[in-house]
């Protein structure tokens, strides 16, 4: 980072050099951490709309441009030539790896897939019906319980033990959430099979017969994998790294950042896109619920649409939106009516003046539930699939902010705006 100063001048005259770090590309950051001790005030910036929390060298985004790189590389390139595997590397390790390297951590992940045995009896504690986010959240908190050898942040070897096991368990937990909910046995996983090939065996396998390998919803699930795999400091990787740095056990900075994830403005917006579509249910209706998104008082939006850092286009979107026509041509599936009626709606909202004006664009997961559906996976999952690619960004950050020697407890400071100081009053007086 080289340095820069910016000048800040108060009302009283009071002056500060603010320096200004320049990273390799994107906006320069002015580092306002000394202001408080020099001019008093602290700055306010709620929901973070111009405020970088930390730097990073994983992901850069332009929004303006529609620019998503991990470690450098165009997520286009890395949709089109890599896997999730590869692309977990990257973001772990800062490069892309040797053929051999590949092939070490490939057989590694595998080697991880398994659940501590104790740990599935959690399971029969849920109801049957429990929501499959509130599942992986709890059990990935209690990861903790059972892998001690990996909770030494401190300590590297650990550090990469904690991340094998992250990448490699989520699955297994995941599915078994999902057979949970459906009433069929727990499938243990099948190391001689890929990352998304083994979750679509533990999901749709039964013991009774034998499972026929879906290659298309591999390739699929790879892909949307590819694109969840980071989104520098969004809501749940912000979350991780936050409740990481008071030196939580990093098993419960991931279940942080699930229940982070699970919002419907955040993750969730998956499952509510599809809940939209139905509720939507013929395209003669789209105009009703586009008044009702552009309504000030109605707290309805469309969902899958809008973006807090993109405000041209989603680059994820594009590649996502090719995808779910192949899915759909490919697999024949008679979901088809609500795609096209996806695609009806977002017609209306990019030539309605509305959107345009807002810069609000279909995004990642306009699309991906609509993938999701036409691999029969069920909508409560949906926001778990995108847990499992986004949980090797929650590790990479997590990893690069519990490394970093600087690194200090993050803790805002805020805009107090409650009673000044009273007495207390006995009750029987009041
Ligand atoms: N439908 C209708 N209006 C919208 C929408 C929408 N989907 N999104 C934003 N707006 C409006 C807002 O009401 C606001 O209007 P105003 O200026 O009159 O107040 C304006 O556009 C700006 O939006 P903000 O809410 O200020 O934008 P913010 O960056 O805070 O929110 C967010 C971004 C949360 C993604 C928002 O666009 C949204 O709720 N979208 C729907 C949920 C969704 O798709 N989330 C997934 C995000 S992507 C991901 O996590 C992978």
């Amino acid at each position: 980072m080289s340095q820069d100063a910016f000048r800040l001048i108060s009302p009283d005259g009071t002056e500060s050099e603010l320096p200004v770090h320049k990273g390799t590309t994107g906006p320069d950051v002015i580092d306002i951490s000394r202001l408080y001790r020099e001019q008093g005030v602290f700055t306010y910036d709620p929901g973070f709309m111009a405020t970088g929390s930390c730097s990073s060298d994983i992901t850069y985004i332009d929004g303006e441009e529609g620019v998503l790189m991990y470690r450098g590389y165009p997520v286009e390139q890395l949709a089109k030539h890599s896997s999730f595997i590869e692309v977990s590397y990257l973001l772990l390790h800062g490069d892309l790896p040797t053929a051999e390297q590949l092939e070490e951590f490939d057989q590694t992940i595998r080697r991880h897939t398994m659940l501590n045995e104790g740990m599935l009896k959690f399971f029969n504690g849920f109801r049957y019906d429990a929501h499959p986010m509130a599942i992986l959240s709890a059990v990935v908190g209690s990861m903790s319980a059972y892998y001690h050898d990996s909770l030494d942040s401190s300590n590297p070897e650990e550090r990469d033990i904690f991340a094998h096991r992250i990448l490699a368990k989520l699955p297994t937990v995941a599915a078994a959430a999902y057979k949970l909910n459906i009433g069929q046995p727990f499938m243990y996983p099948q190391n001689d099979l890929n990352y998304t090939e083994n979750l679509l065996h533990m999901l749709f396998a039964v013991p009774a017969e034998p499972y026929e390998m879906d290659e298309i919803a591999a390739e699929a699930l790879d892909l949307l994998f590819i694109l969840h795999a980071d989104h520098e400091q969004n809501c749940s990787t912000s979350t991780v790294r936050m409740a990481g740095s008071s030196g939580a056990n990093p098993y419960s900075a991931i279940a942080a950042g699930i229940s982070a994830l699970w919002g419907p403005a955040h993750g969730g917006a998956n499952e509510a896109v599809l809940e939209m579509l139905q509720e939507i249910g013929h395209p003669k209706h789209i105009g009703k619920f586009v008044d009702k998104a552009k309504d000030r008082d109605d707290p309805f939006r469309l969902m899958g649409f809008g973006h807090r850092v993109y405000k041209n286009f989603d680059p994820r979107a594009t590649i996502i939106r090719e995808m779910a026509h192949k899915v759909l041509a490919r697999l024949g599936r008679q979901d088809t009516p609500l795609f096209d009626l996806a695609l009806e709606l977002e017609q209306v909202a990019l030539k309605d003046e509305y959107f345009i004006e807002k810069n609000l664009y279909p995004n990642v997961d306009f699309y991906s539930g609509i993938i999701y559906r036409a691999l029969n996976i069920p909508t409560s999952m949906f926001t778990v699939m995108f847990a499992l690619g986004r949980s090797v960004g929650w590790t990479a950050h997590w990893r690069e902010m519990i490394a970093d020697p600087t690194g200090r407890i993050s803790r805002p400071r805020q805009l107090y705006t409650g009673p000044t100081q009273r007495d207390y009053v006995a009750v029987a007086d009041r």
